[in-house]
């Protein structure tokens, strides 16, 4: 029996004594507690809280049957949020055009400066849209760059935004200067060179995401953007892993440009994304679908998106409440707790690789993982044919493994299961 087991059939025991106190009110207590007062309470105590995290779980519509480890995908919505959505979507219907345009679309205000204090930036430098593609392309292509001037992008960045950069240079000819990151990396002094060695006089931005979706590594972006900055280089972040996942503030990273998608870790629904433009910047940033004034500094210049989900958008709201809490600091520690949990269990199989760091510094929720002599491909089969288990397999330049990423409404024993099948399929 491995530890985890035992402390919690111990937990269980003292659980079942004290079934009265720490009964659904306590957790719901808990869970309005949430965000940074969490009721006097260290955060770190409430990441193990498990009878706080079983509640959790059933504030989730998953499928209890099939053990969904790829989260960093997209993620579920919790009951609450999807409720929001359909309220919102069956108001369009009693009147598409009235609802729409004249309620829904002057939500977007309110969702705005909702959005202030998770990003810790003015309400006048967010802007909503579809997901992290759509708002990194608003940046790429609306930035007023020459032929000759150069990019830095990592060949580790992901596809959608080196795709973008690379039409930018085939069209426009711009340079991308590529750095080559060997992950994991638990050496920051190191990341950070190997961004400012890539730097020139040419160099007008450099392109940084903020956790590497492949295995999970975190890039130290502060850092780099600092450096940027005092050379005049602007810096654009690609947050889609981090945003709701880490507990930090937009502002924090001192970047020019940060794009996100919601329905991510924050569990917004499908299709929901953020752009951050920093306020001097507007102005100079073209938008890509152009309202009446696009050299405007007003933000709103880039929502002239047409049709749009509104019941998506406004649902964003719900997601933001339910969010909160939870609280960031105890979802970003139970997030390591978790994936921590079973690649600690799994390094001890030395026919399995575990490929992400365990230090909070330079990874958190997601992680590779591979047997040796095993395709990711293979790999991930075996585990959803015979164990109904979802992860997803990386086969990209040195990267090899399935990736897995558990989410809030992830329990230890899903993590045992996880384990178990490992370890038997290592065993053929
Ligand atoms: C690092 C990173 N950037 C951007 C994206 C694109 O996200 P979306 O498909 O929501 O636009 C992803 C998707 O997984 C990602 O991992």
């Amino acid at each position: 029996m491995n530890d985890y087991r035992r402390n919690f059939l111990k937990n269980s025991a003292i659980l079942l004594a004290t079934a009265p106190l720490l009964s659904l009110n306590s957790a719901q207590a808990a869970l309005y507690n949430g965000d940074d007062k969490n009721g006097g309470r260290v955060p770190d105590s409430f990441s193990s809280d498990e009878d706080f995290w079983r509640w959790i779980q059933t504030t989730y519509t998953v499928n209890p049957n099939i053990l969904n480890l790829n989260n960093g995908g997209v993620s579920p919505q919790p009951k609450s949020v999807q409720d929001a959505f359909l309220h919102y979507y069956q108001l369009c219907n009693e009147g598409p055009a009235y609802y729409m345009w004249q309620v829904l679309d002057k939500g977007r205000e309110g969702l705005r400066s909702r959005m202030v204090t998770l990003c810790g930036c003015s309400a006048e430098e967010i802007t909503f849209n579809r997901n992290t593609t759509e708002a990194l392309d608003i940046v790429i292509f609306g930035l007023q760059l020459q032929k000759g001037d150069e990019v830095v992008l990592t060949k580790q960045d992901y596809p959608n935004v080196m795709n973008a950069w690379k039409f930018r240079e085939k069209r426009d000819g711009i340079k991308i200067v590529w750095i080559d990151l060997d992950l994991p990396n638990e050496n920051e002094d190191d990341l950070v060179a190997r961004y400012e060695a890539a730097f020139t006089s040419r160099t007008k931005i450099v392109n940084l995401t903020h956790i590497i979706n492949w295995h999970g590594q975190i890039i130290p972006v502060r850092r780099i953007a600092d450096k940027a900055r005092a050379r005049g280089i602007e810096s654009m972040v690609d947050g889609a892993h981090t945003f709701a996942h880490l507990d930090y503030k937009i502002s924090d990273l001192n970047c020019d440009y940060f794009g996100t998608s919601l329905h991510k870790w924050l569990c917004a629904p499908f299709g929901t994304g953020l752009l951050y433009v920093r306020k001097e910047k507007i102005k100079n940033l073209a938008p890509l679908f152009p309202n009446d004034n696009p050299d405007s500094e007003d933000i709103r210049k880039y929502e002239a998106q047409g049709t749009r989900n509104f019941a998506s958008e406004q649902a964003i709201g719900t997601a933001i409440s339910y969010h909160y809490g939870i609280g960031a600091k105890r979802k970003e520690q139970r997030l390591l707790k978790l994936k921590n949990y079973w690649a600690s269990e799994l390094m001890k199989n030395d026919r399995i690789q575990v490929k992400t760091s365990l230090k909070p510094q330079f990874a958190c929720g997601l992680g590779l993982v591979s047997i040796e002599g095993m395709k990711p491909g293979e790999l991930q089969s075996a585990l959803m044919e015979k164990h109904k288990i979802f992860t997803t397999p990386i086969d990209y330049l040195k990267i090899s493994g399935i990736r897995v990423t558990p989410h809030v409404y992830t329990s230890f024993e899903d993590l045992d299961r996880f384990i178990d099948a490992m370890n038997q399929i290592a065993k053929k």
